[in-house]
C-alpha cells in the first residue's frame, strides 16, 4: 500500500494538474485512508487533481455497496481539496447508460483526455473495473465509459472502457490477500483474463501484490495472453 501512496502522490506531483483514476472495492481503502489522512493529504491538496472512479455498482450514492461513498468516506474523509474534483457516476438515473453518457459529458467539459495514472483492482474471476469475464463491455473499443450488466452479480454497472484504461500513463494493479493468488498466477501464465487485457500492450505498469496474492508466483515475471508485451509480476 505504501509503495502505491508514494507512487500517487510523487506522480501527482510531477506536473501541474494529474488525472488519477481509482477503483472501489476493499483491498484500496487502506491506500485511500491512508491518501486521505496526514501527511500525504496536505502533499496532494497542494496540486491540481482529478480524482476519476474507475467504476461503480449501480446502486444508491448512500448504500454501503457504494464505490464513491467507499472513496468519499475514505480518501475525502477530510473533504476534498480545493484544488481537487471527482469525477463519480451519478446512479440516480433510471437508466445506467444515461449515467454513462452524463459521465462522458462531464469528462469531455472537464477537457479530460488521458488519465495519469489508473489504480486498478482485481476480482477473482479475473475482473478488472466492472470489466468482467463474457461480459460485451470488454469489447467496447469506442466512448469513455460504457453500462454492463453483469448476471454472476445481478447487477447493472458503469465503468471506464478498456481503451480508456490501456492509454493511461501508468497502469496499477492492487492485489492483496491469499484469495487473489490462484488469478495472479493464471495471469501470470498468459490467461486471457480482463486484468490482463486492461494491463497489455506498451506503457508503464506495475502489479503491486502482497505476499499472500504471489503465494503461487514460481517467478517474478510472466507473459499475458496479450502476447505483445510482457507484464512483470513482482512481488511487492
Ligand atoms: C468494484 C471494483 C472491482 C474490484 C475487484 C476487487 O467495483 O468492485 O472496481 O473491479 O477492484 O472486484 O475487489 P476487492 O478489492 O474487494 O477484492
Amino acid at each position: 500500500m505504501r509503495a502505491a501512496g508514494r507512487t500517487i502522490v510523487q506522480r501527482a506531483g510531477l506536473g501541474d494538474r494529474s488525472v488519477i483514476a481509482i477503483s472501489g472495492g476493499a483491498t484500496p481503502r487502506p491506500l485511500y485512508e491512508m491518501l486521505g489522512s496526514p501527511p500525504l493529504r496536505d502533499s496532494l491538496a497542494r496540486r491540481e487533481v482529478t480524482w476519476v472512479l474507475v467504476d461503480e455498482r449501480y446502486v444508491p450514492a448512500d448504500n454501503p455497496q457504494s464505490n464513491s461513498r467507499m472513496i468519499r468516506e475514505t480518501l475525502f474523509r477530510g473533504g476534498i481539496a480545493e484544488k481537487h474534483r471527482f469525477l463519480d457516476f451519478d446512479t440516480s438515473l433510471d437508466d445506467p447508460s444515461a449515467s454513462a453518457r452524463r459521465f462522458e459529458e462531464t469528462w469531455s467539459a472537464l477537457g479530460l483526455e488521458t488519465l495519469d495514472i489508473v489504480l486498478l483492482g482485481l476480482g477473482e474471476d479475473g475482473h478488472t473495473a466492472s470489466l468482467f469475464p463474457g461480459t460485451a463491455v470488454l469489447d467496447v473499443q469506442e466512448g469513455i465509459a460504457a453500462a454492463v450488466y453483469v448476471p454472476r452479480l445481478g447487477q447493472w454497472r458503469v465503468t471506464l472502457t478498456l481503451p480508456v484504461i490501456r492509454s493511461a500513463t501508468l497502469r496499477i494493479v492492487l492485489a492483496t490477500r491469499e484469495s487473489k493468488a490462484a488469478v495472479v498466477q493464471e495471469v501470470a501464465n498468459g490467461v486471457d483474463h480482463p486484468v490482463a487485457r486492461a494491463m497489455s500492450g506498451e506503457g508503464e505498469r506495475w502489479w503491486l501484490i502482497d505476499r499472500a496474492a504471489a503465494g503461487r508466483l514460481s517467478d517474478v515475471t510472466g507473459t499475458t495472453a496479450g502476447g505483445d508485451s510482457r507484464n512483470e509480476i513482482t512481488r511487492s
